[in-house]
Parts: C-alpha cells; sequence; structure tokens
C-alpha cells in the first residue's frame, strides 16, 4: 500500500516515512501541501494521505477539502496529523474530510494502528468498486439479453399471426376451389361428347364459324390450364394450413436415412435427369422418434429447393448423416449458385421467396423450420466454402 506523506517540519516528516518504510509500506513524501497535491492528482489510488494539518500557504485541511471533490475521493484515506485535539477540533476536521487524527508529538503504535484500519477500509473499498463494476456489466449485458428476447418474441408472435391469419385465408380459398377442381374435372370427362354435339351445331354458314371451331380445338387445354392452376391453388393452401397447425403428436420411432431415401423416391422426378445424389450415411442411431411425414416434408423441401437453384444445368446434392451422443446431424449440400447477398438470413421468413412469381409461395423453409423446432431441433443455412447452399438439421437423440 501506497502512503503520501504532507509535512512541512522536515524531522517529523523523515522519522514517520522511515517509519512507514521499516513497516514495508512505499512512501512518498513531500514538505509542501501544493506539491503533494500535484503529486495526488496523477497518483493511482487507492492510496493513504498522512498530512500535517498546520503547513504554511497549503495546509492539511486545504489537501483534504481538494480530495473530497473528486470522484476516487473514497479510494484516499485521509490522516490528519494535528496538535489540535478538542472535541471541537476533530468535528471541524471531520467536517472538512478527515477520516482519522494522530496527536503530535505521535505515537508509533497509534500511527501504526491507524495506518492498519485506513488500509482495510481502502481494501474494502476497493473490492466494493470492483464489485460495482462487475453487477454494472452483468446489468448492462442483462439489459441486452432483455432487449434481443423482446425483439424475438415481436418477431414470432407477427410470424404467429401471419400462421393464423393465413390459415384463415386458405381455408376460405380451399372450400370454392374444391367446387371449381371438381367441377372443371366434370366438364373435361364430358367435353369429347359436347365438343362432337357443339361441331355438328356450328351451320356452315355461319360467319364465326372459324373462330367457335378453334374454340371448341382449344379447349382441352383450357381446362388443362385451369386443372394446373387449381392443383397449385390448392398446393398453397395445403402448405398455408399446414404452417398453421400444430401436430407433433404423431411421433413413431423412425431411421433417419430410411427417410431421406424415401423423400429422394418422391421428388425423383425432378431430380433423376441431371442430379448426381452423393449419400454419405454414417448415421450410428437406427431409430429415432420423429413425426415420419414432417420430416420427410422438411427433406423434400430442402431437394426441390437445391433442384431448383441448379436449374436446367443440374450438379450434386450431397448428403451426410451422423450422430454425436446427444443430436443426429444431416447435412445436404448442393452445388448450386448458394444464397445471394443476406438472403440467407431471411430464407425461413414466412412467404421470403426469390422464385418468379407463381413458382415458389416462400412457405417452404419457414415450415420445415416450425417442423424442426417442434422436434426441438435446429435448422441452419450457409453457403459451402465452394459454393452451393448447405442445410444444417440437429435432431435430438432423446425426443
Ligand atoms: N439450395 C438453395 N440454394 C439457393 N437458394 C435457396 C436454396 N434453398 C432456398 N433458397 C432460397 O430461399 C428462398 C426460400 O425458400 P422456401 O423453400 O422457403 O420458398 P420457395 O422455395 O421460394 O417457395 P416454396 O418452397 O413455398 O414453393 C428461396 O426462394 C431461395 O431464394
Ligand atoms: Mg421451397
Amino acid at each position: 500500500m501506497k502512503i503520501i506523506i504532507a509535512e512541512d517540519d522536515k524531522i517529523s516528516n523523515i522519522v514517520i516515512a522511515n517509519l512507514l518504510k521499516k513497516w514495508g509500506y512505499e512512501v512518498v513524501n513531500f514538505y509542501d501541501g501544493r506539491e503533494a497535491w500535484k503529486y495526488i492528482q496523477s497518483a493511482q489510488p487507492p492510496f493513504i494521505l498522512l498530512s500535517d494539518w498546520m503547513m504554511p500557504g497549503f495546509s492539511g485541511i486545504d489537501l483534504i477539502k481538494k480530495i473530497k471533490t473528486r470522484e476516487y475521493e473514497n479510494l484516499i484515506y485521509r490522516i490528519l496529523l494535528t496538535a489540535k485535539n478538542t472535541v471541537q477540533d476533530k468535528i471541524e476536521g471531520l467536517e472538512y474530510g478527515a477520516q482519522a487524527f494522530i496527536k503530535k508529538p505521535f505515537d508509533p503504535s497509534e500511527l501504526k494502528s491507524q495506518i492498519k484500519i485506513g488500509e482495510k477500509i481502502l481494501n474494502f473499498e476497493s473490492a466494493q468498486i470492483e464489485q460495482n463494476k462487475k453487477i454494472q456489466l452483468y446489468a448492462e449485458k442483462m439489459e441486452k439479453l432483455a432487449e434481443e428476447r423482446a425483439k424475438q418474441l415481436v418477431h414470432s408472435d407477427r410470424i404467429a399471426t401471419i400462421g393464423l391469419l393465413s390459415a384463415g385465408v386458405a381455408h376460405e380459398i380451399n372450400n370454392p376451389t374444391t367446387f371449381i377442381s371438381g367441377n372443371v374435372q366434370i366438364i373435361k370427362q364430358y367435353w369429347p361428347i359436347i365438343e362432337k354435339y357443339l361441331t355438328s351445331q356450328i351451320p356452315n354458314s355461319a360467319e364465326n364459324r372459324p373462330k367457335l371451331e378453334m374454340i371448341i380445338e382449344e379447349m382441352p387445354e383450357i381446362l388443362n390450364d385451369i386443372i394446373d392452376g387449381v392443383k397449385r391453388i390448392s398446393k398453397i393452401t395445403a402448405s398455408l394450413r399446414r404452417y398453421a397447425c400444430n401436430d407433433t403428436t404423431r411421433k413413431s420411432k423412425a431411421n433417419i436415412n430410411n427417410s431421406l431415401d424415401r423423400s429422394l423416391e418422391l421428388v425423383n422426378n425432378k431430380l433423376k435427369y441431371n442430379i448426381n445424389i452423393v449419400k454419405n450415411y454414417t448415421l450410428e442411431i437406427n431409430k429415432t422418434m420423429i413425426n415420419e411425414n414432417e420430416i420427410e416434408q422438411v427433406f423434400i423441401n430442402i431437394f426441390i429447393n437445391a433442384a431448383d437453384a441448379m436449374g436446367k444445368s443440374g450438379g450434386d446434392i450431397v448428403i451426410t448423416t451422423r450422430n454425436n451422443e446427444e443430436y443426429i446431424e444431416i447435412l445436404i449440400e448442393d452445388s448450386g449458385p448458394g444464397f445471394k447477398n443476406n438472403d440467407v438470413k431471411k430464407i425461413f421468413i414466412p412467404f421470403f421467396t426469390t422464385k418468379e412469381p407463381g413458382k415458389g409461395t416462400g412457405l417452404g423453409m419457414s415450415i420445415s423450420q416450425k417442423i424442426i423446432s417442434e422436434h426441438n431441433g435446429k435448422i441452419m443455412a450457409e453457403n459451402c466454402e465452394k459454393g452451393g447452399a448447405r442445410f444444417r438439421i440437429l435432431l435430438p437423440i432423446r425426443n
């Protein structure tokens, strides 16, 4: 511990300094209050100030008053050396900011015990300041965390609302879609009869005969387009309803490698011409509790996206399965162009799509994320080092 002495009486100053050094303290001594103050301003607290009360020009009281105005005041223990010894004197000294008094001529044992008390108080104050800093840091961290959590909550609340609204809309759209689909199928079925009848009914002399004939001829194609359109609407409404529904109850024991193979079979039509599938199945867990249909839906979404991303030129899809003690890991990498710019941050947001209108609803990945999180797992996306997209799925072994 450092002790600063301010004492104009040279002999007392040296005697005190020598004693303190003998007791193992680091001592800096000044014969003038002003010099001592200059030093204190740049010295690193904590330290003890041992100052004579009465000094010409800049007294011990002046020193203490200056220190009182500084924020590190608590880290400088202030002892006044004084011949003044009445209660009134002490009250006055305390009011100015002194914390202890040593009467002159001084008794070494009193000096030692006052210094010891000062040392203890300073150690306590330093520990307190350290503790406060830690609490402050912790509080700031907690505040940040709370802010982040609040943002996440608002975000997931918004997504849940979108889900609910979409499910409602999907339900409303579903009924009329069913009528259109049923009726158009009936028209298609009876079209050959209608066509024959209509053709025979057009008089040879009819002015718009060529136009009518053209309409009749194109009708099968028009009907097919309607059927395709209706199918697309049904697919979208089914996705929306799936997004809003919350069914993880139908879990059973299944093998993830088999689920991957079944999903590949289901999208075989889309992959068979120009996509090469590489399987690194090193999974050691034979069965896991999952909702197989839902998990297969996730794989299908990823495979279709990969095929879409690679386009006509095709490429590779590399599938790796492995596990540690807690998790099964499924990696699906493609050799397409990968995610552009900041898209990777948005792909799990409902309705985010970069596909042309009519091609993607932007629900595939958000549904997949929902399914995986309902299995207490995680799904992450990133670009591979050598290009292409990589999806990493973690599923807990004990679900
Ligand atoms: N393998 C991939 N490579 C590059 N981009 C991808 C890949 N997978 C997904 N994406 C990007 O993520 C977006 C969102 O994918 P998501 O499956 O949610 O919707 P979508 O495929 O556009 O439509 P939907 O799946 O509903 O038909 C895609 O439009 C695409 O921009
Ligand atoms: Mg998709």
